[in-house]
This record gives structure tokens, C-alpha cells and sequence, in this order.
């Protein structure tokens, strides 16, 4: 798939027709967390590159709550330092000058649910009111949990009791501002606890407008999957049991857990990234082929796939999961401390860092296929990537040696970097003998497409002020992937066996090659 020269203006051209026709209502966006990680590095950035590409509604106000007092002016600097530093394209001073004059900061703290919680937010709301006044807003709100989960409750019962959420009254014809709400994973720690988060958020706001983000679904490259499979007749057909023999899926990560002992500790490697991105990942993959693009038709047929999900119970669990945990060792070259030398985890512990399993969808299209799964801190590099391994060739004409096989066509899907896809053809190599050598078909959106493309940030908070929730967690699939992993973490904690280790730097414990290798295959070199 050779590019077609740069076509870096076909990407402008592309963005130009959706800002014509994305309709987003003027809003005013209020970041609980605002003076956070989260927002320093993605939101506000993310907010400033939507502003670049004129995404955003022409009259909007970006409030910031947080513990912290800051006046506007430091907030501005806040996010001046957080888009320096972070923003895929560099600050335009012109353009931030226009940006940065919706920035707001108001200091408000919510620790529980109790009474005199709702003070603060009562100074909050006034605040609001005059930006919203001075601003001509019409009281358009999305309220952004960027805040620990354990403050979703008290944060969203707060928001009713302060009346932050419009309802419409019996009779009134008048259209009533909408009120939506984005919570940030994790939803839970468990299947019991992202229960009680989901029905006490639902006493407070409809189904409708609560936006649940895996950031992994506003990754283009993960969009783009229902693309490649649906919009090309070359390749739907191929992927089912018939011809797919195994499929991977890889989220591998170069760093360690950093400053975030205290949040990892309690979550580990099948909480932060199994139970969400990776099967969000395998849902998008295998799902059956939606009937329209609308949000609840394609997440219905994701919801599927998690219901097919084969558990994994008992012993199944020590035979098709493997758990590891990083020891000392490179990054780079560079020596590493192990997991739990880190500052803030305990010296005993038996948190994973690196989840492998095989899994299996128990329905028609993919009956007997194993799905291998992998990921963990502290790899041999940053590579996300999805591939998917066809059936070799019939073993006669040119696959009729037994030793010096083929190599079966294999699509991988690059989620991250240098993203793109592949295809592995064989093909005859020039010459008198017949040689045959496996080429690859790839296709990069860097040398296509020019230009960087956009955060998963950026579209997930466009599809918000659009009110789109094709991208977002539906609460039935949180509690469906759920429900599949409970029972690893089940087995995992009844069991006091050691937790099987790799030096940093190491693409997991051997145990994570046997896993594979037992029915004959090998993970892809990433
Ligand atoms: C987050 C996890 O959801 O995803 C982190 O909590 C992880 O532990 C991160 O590092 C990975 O995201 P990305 O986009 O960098 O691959």
C-alpha cells in the first residue's frame, strides 16, 4: 500500500468538512480535578488543540475545580505550562491568547457526601452563573470527574443536591440546558463496587448523558477498525473461524508505575488495563457487523462479544492466565528499580504488573479461535498492536516442504506508535527458481495522512459537547467485562503461590511464552 505522496492536505480538507458540519451548542465544561495530572497533561491540551482546529463552540468557558486555590490568571498559566508541554502541536501565542481567555479556576473541595459539602459548591454555582452571564452561555454543562472514584458519589450527589442538573419541569415547553456528565475509568474496583457507582450516578443523571471513558475508543487507530473491517470487502470476509487461526492483541508499555503507586497498588495489571482497554480492544475486533453506525446499535454489538466471552473459572484460570510482576532490571540500558522497590508500594507485593491470557468467544464466527491478550508496565518498548494470524496454506504446491513452511498471512493493526497497518503477502522472489519470500503490505497514517493526528482526548471531548456516546462505555458492558474478570481476581487472591516475575526491561515471565507456545505459537515480534 504505497502512499500516495503526502496528502497532508487531505487531512486539513477533512477537518475543515467536520468542523462544517460537527454542531456543538456553546457549553461550559467544568473540570473537577482541574488542577490535576489529568488535566495538565490531556484535557487542556486537548481543549487548546480542538480550539486550533476551530472544533469548539464559539462561545464555551473551561472551569477548573480543585482543592488547591488558584486565581484565573494561575490557572491560564496552568494550562500554558501543561500545553508547552504536552500538546501535539506548539502553543501559537495568538491563537492561546483567544483560548485561554475561557480558562476559569474556582477552589472547591468534596471529600464526602455530607451537608456542608454542598457550601463550596454553592460558591461554585454562583461563579458559574456570572461566567455564564458575562459569557452569553446558555447553562449548556459538562461536569468532568477528574477526581479519584472514590469522590464520584459524594461529587455527583453533591451536583443534584446543589441543583446543578436542570430537569425539565411537567408542562414547561421551554428546551432545558443539558447537564452531562464524563467519568474517568477506573469504575470500580470490582464488579460489586462499579455497581454501586453506576446506580448511585444513575439517581442523578439519565443513561443518556453520562459519557464513561476508555480512552483507548478515541485512539483513531482503534476507530479506524470498523473502518478496515466494513469498509472493505477484502477483509470481512476472511475473519472468522474458518480461516482466522489465533489473534493477538499486545498493550505493551515501556514505563513503569511511576508516581502512581497508591492508585496501582489496589488496582494491578488486570484492573487498569485487561478489564477495559484490552477487551475494548478485542470487542471492536470481533464484533458481528452493526446494522447502522448509531451509538447503541454498535454498542450492542459489543456488549455481545463480552457475553461470549468464554469464562475463565478455578483452574482455567492457572492454565489459560499468567500474572507477572517486574523486577529490577534496563530501560534503555539504564538500570531500573523492580515494581516493588517503587516508592509507595509495599516491599510484599503481590500486585501484577503484566497480565497474558487466552481467551475464547464462544459464538459462530469465532468458535475455536484463541484470542492471546498481553500487557504490561515495564516492556521492551511502548507497542499496542492488534494482530490477527490467518490459517496457513493447504501443505502442497509451495507450502509442501514440511521443514521451511510458509509464513501464514498475518494483519497487524498498529494501535501505537508509528501507527498503521500491515498485511504479510507471499510473494515470488525475481529470479529463475521459485523462492518465495513473505512481503509486507504497509500502510503508515504518518507518510499518508501527514501531520499528527488527534488525541484520544480531543475526539472523546468533542463527541461529548456533540452528545455522542458511540465512543463511551455503556454501563451494561463496564459490568459485563466485569462480571468475565471477576473470577480471575477471585482465584487470584485464594491463592498464595508466588507471583512469577521478569526483569524490567523483559517482554514478561517465561510463563507468558509457555502459555502460547503449548499449542504450538509464538507472540509476534513487536
Ligand atoms: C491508563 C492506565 O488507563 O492507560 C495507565 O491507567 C496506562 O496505567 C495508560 O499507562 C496507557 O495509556 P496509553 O494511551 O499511554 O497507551
Amino acid at each position: 500500500m504505497t502512499a500516495a505522496g503526502t496528502l497532508s492536505t487531505l487531512a486539513d480538507e477533512l477537518a475543515a468538512a467536520d468542523s462544517r458540519t460537527q454542531t456543538v451548542d456553546p457549553v461550559t465544561i467544568v473540570i473537577f480535578g482541574g488542577g490535576g495530572d489529568l488535566a495538565h497533561r490531556k484535557l487542556l491540551p486537548a481543549l487548546y488543540n480542538l480550539h486550533l482546529d476551530g472544533l469548539l463552540p464559539p462561545r464555551i468557558a473551561i472551569v477548573g475545580v480543585g482543592r488547591k486555590a488558584m486565581t484565573d490568571q494561575e490557572y491560564r498559566d496552568f494550562a500554558r505550562d501543561g500545553v508547552t508541554q504536552f500538546s501535539r502541536r506548539p502553543l501559537d501565542p495568538e491563537a492561546w491568547e483567544h483560548f485561554s481567555g475561557s480558562l476559569y479556576f474556582v477552589a472547591a473541595s468534596i471529600d464526602d457526601d455530607r451537608g456542608d459539602d454542598a457550601r463550596a459548591l454553592a460558591a461554585l454555582g454562583s461563579r458559574l452563573d456570572i461566567i455564564e452571564h458575562e459569557r452569553g452561555l446558555p447553562g449548556n454543562r459538562i461536569y468532568y470527574l477528574a477526581i479519584p472514584p472514590s469522590l464520584f458519589v459524594p461529587t455527583v450527589k453533591q451536583l443534584d443536591r446543589a441543583r446543578f442538573i436542570p430537569h425539565p419541569r411537567p408542562g414547561a415547553p421551554a428546551k432545558v440546558p443539558f447537564a452531562r456528565l464524563i467519568v474517568e475509568k477506573p469504575i470500580g474496583h470490582d464488579l460489586d463496587s462499579a455497581r454501586a457507582i453506576n446506580d448511585a450516578i444513575a439517581q442523578v443523571f439519565e443513561e443518556k448523558d453520562i459519557y464513561r471513558i476508555d480512552h483507548y475508543l478515541g485512539k483513531e487507530t482503534v476507530q479506524n477498525i470498523l473502518v478496515l473491517r466494513f469498509a472493505n470487502s477484502i477483509l470481512e470476509p476472511l475473519l472468522n473461524q474458518k480461516y482466522v487461526d489465533h489473534v493477538q492483541i499486545t498493550v505493551a508499555e515501556q514505563e513503569g508505575v511511576g508516581t502512581r503507586a497508591g492508585y496501582y497498588e489496589q488496582a494491578g495489571a488486570l484492573r487498569d488495563m485487561v478489564q477495559n482497554h484490552l477487551l475494548q480492544l478485542l470487542s471492536t475486533t470481533s464484533l458481528e457487523p452493526p446494522r447502522s453506525l448509531e451509538a447503541d446499535v454498535v454498542r450492542d454489538q459489543k456488549l455481545e462479544v463480552l457475553l461470549s466471552l468464554r469464562r475463565l473459572e478455578g483452574e482455567a484460570v492457572d492454565r489459560y492466565v499468567v500474572r507477572g510482576q517486574y523486577t529490577a532490571g534496563f530501560d534503555a540500558g539504564k538500570p531500573v528499580p523492580g515494581y516493588r522497590e517503587e516508592r509507595g508500594v509495599r516491599p510484599d507485593s503481590r500486585t501484577e504488573t503484566f497480565v497474558a491470557l487466552e481467551a475464547f468467544i464462544d459464538n459462530w464466527r469465532w468458535a475455536g479461535v484463541p484470542l492471546f491478550l498481553r500487557t504490561g508496565k515495564r516492556l521492551p518498548k511502548r507497542a499496542s498492536e492488534i494482530s490477527i494470524h490467518l490459517k496457513a496454506v493447504p501443505p502442497v504446491l509451495f507450502n509442501a516442504k514440511p521443514h521451511g513452511q510458509l509464513d501464514p498471512n498475518v494483519l497487524s493493526i498498529r494501535i501505537q506508535p508509528d501507527e498503521g497497518f500491515a498485511l504479510g503477502i507471499n510473494s515470488k522472489i525475481p529470479g529463475p527458481k521459485v523462492r518465495v519470500y513473505p512481503v509486507k503490505m504497509d500502510f503508515h497514517y504518518g507518510s499518508t495522512f501527514g501531520g499528527s493526528s488527534p488525541e484520544a482526548y480531543e475526539r472523546l471531548l468533542l463527541d461529548v459537547m456533540a452528545g455522542d456516546p458511540t465512543l463511551f462505555m455503556r454501563r451494561d458492558a463496564v459490568e459485563a467485562a466485569w462480571r468475565w474478570v471477576m473470577p480471575i481476581l477471585e482465584r487470584w487472591q485464594s491463592s498464595s503461590d508466588p507471583i512469577p516475575t521478569y526483569p524490567a526491561g523483559e517482554w514478561g515471565p517465561p510463563e507468558a511464552d509457555r502459555l502460547i507456545q503449548a499449542e504450538g505459537r509464538q507472540w509476534r515480534p513487536l
